[in-house]
């Protein structure tokens, strides 16, 4: 298949182009316009790949997007490009609607015009699957899980601007019949993660001795999945999910924040025992404005009509992940100097 890939010098996009044009065989165009959070050095496994191609351009730019698909000939689109970090969204709102949402129109708009020009064998196979999260279904308490049903709820401008791309997606598959998918992820993990979120920034301060920070009392419970699994998830989506459907995507692996940062701890002390635990660097520090208790995803859907499974399981895939880390400093320190892991998105308090 010819797949376009949006966002895929980002975390998840450059698993899903590692997958794709790096242990599959798929023609692979990967356009992204190279944000703070983008590293053309986590496609370096693929980049010498004749079936893999990278262009510069802005998902908002609707004569670059016509032109990629014009000269791509694209039998699918997976749109991961966004802005995605929530603290930078409650610090700057304005790019994650711009991106977010203006960004996902001028794709469905691009993807529109030339899907309704091919012939119709190639307009019925294609596909324009939309990555995004369970952040838009809000906050559940201690009991329950999200699932297709799950009415909207966010809380985020980061949750609010995806809550709003999904619904232009699913407009535009039933105004147009454009043959789209959505799929709500939960938290992902693993290689090639920027240094903001959670899980790396854990790993490399406590690489470095520095402060662990865990924001209000540590009790937000996430649902973690190992990025390789959502990249086989989105495969599986790809080739066989049904048009105007909803997927869930989790790894049903619940952790507390304290837990999945205490879990780093041990895991670093386990490769490189010192005099005290690393757990000592732990600080508990004002709590994200908004912050959703808890998200857990039921993906029975996928895993029942999709044939999918997760992989790994939180401990196995934590463990690669901080091996990673510590095997791949060339990847990491650059970006460490373009962000210092100051805290972002504490407006309201
Ligand atoms: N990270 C998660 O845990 C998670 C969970 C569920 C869903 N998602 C969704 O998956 C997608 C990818 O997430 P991620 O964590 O890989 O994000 P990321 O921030 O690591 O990467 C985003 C990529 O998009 C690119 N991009 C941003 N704005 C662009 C624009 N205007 N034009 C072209 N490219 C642009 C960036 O350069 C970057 O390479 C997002 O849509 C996100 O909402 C993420």
């Amino acid at each position: 298949m010819r797949v376009m890939v949006t966002g895929g010098a980002g975390f998840i996009g450059s698993a899903v182009c590692r997958l794709l044009a790096g242990e599959r065989d798929h023609e692979i165009l990967n356009l992204d316009c190279l944000t703070y959070a983008a590293s053309l050095a986590s496609l370096a496994p693929i980049e010498n790949r004749p079936g893999y191609r990278f262009l510069k351009a802005d998902i908002r730019d609707h004569e670059a997007v016509g032109r990629a698909f014009a000269e791509f000939q694209p039998d699918a689109v997976l749109h991961l490009a966004a802005e995605s970090h929530v603290d930078r969204s409650i610090t700057g709102p304005a790019a994650f609607i711009s991106t977010n949402i203006v960004g996902t129109h001028a794709m469905l708009e691009g993807a529109r015009a030339y899907w309704s020009a091919l012939p119709a064998s190639r307009r019925d196979a294609f596909r324009f699957l939309h990555i995004s999260t369970d952040e838009v279904f809000g906050s559940l308490g201690e009991d329950g899980l999200f699932t297709e049903k799950t009415p909207y709820d966010p809380s985020s401008p980061y949750s609010a601007s995806k809550a709003a791309s999904d619904h232009l997606v699913r407009a535009w598959h039933r105004t147009y019949g454009l043959p789209a998918i959505v799929t709500n992820c939960s938290n992902n993990y693993g290689p090639y993660h920027f240094p903001e979120k959670l899980i790396p920034l854990t790993i490399l301060n406590a690489l470095e001795g520095a402060h662990l920070p865990v924001y209000g009392d540590g009790s937000n419970v996430r649902d973690w999945l190992y990025v390789e699994d959502h990249a086989r998830a989105l495969e599986a989506v790809l080739m066989r999910g049904r048009p105007g459907e909803t997927y869930n995507v989790g790894g049903r692996n619940e952790r507390t924040n304290l837990q999945v940062v205490s879990a780093i701890c041990d895991e670093l002390d386990r490769l490189f025992p010192g005099p005290q635990s690393r757990r000592a660097l732990i600080r508990m520090v004002p709590d994200r404005p908004g912050h959703d208790h808890r998200y857990a995803i039921d993906a029975a859907k996928l895993e029942n009509e999709l044939g999918w499974r997760a992989q790994e399981n939180f401990e196995t895939g934590l463990a690669r992940t901080v091996r990673w880390y510590v095997d791949n400093p060339a990847w990491w320190r650059p970006l460490r100097k373009t962000y210092d892991g100051a805290r972002l998105g504490l407006e309201k308090v």
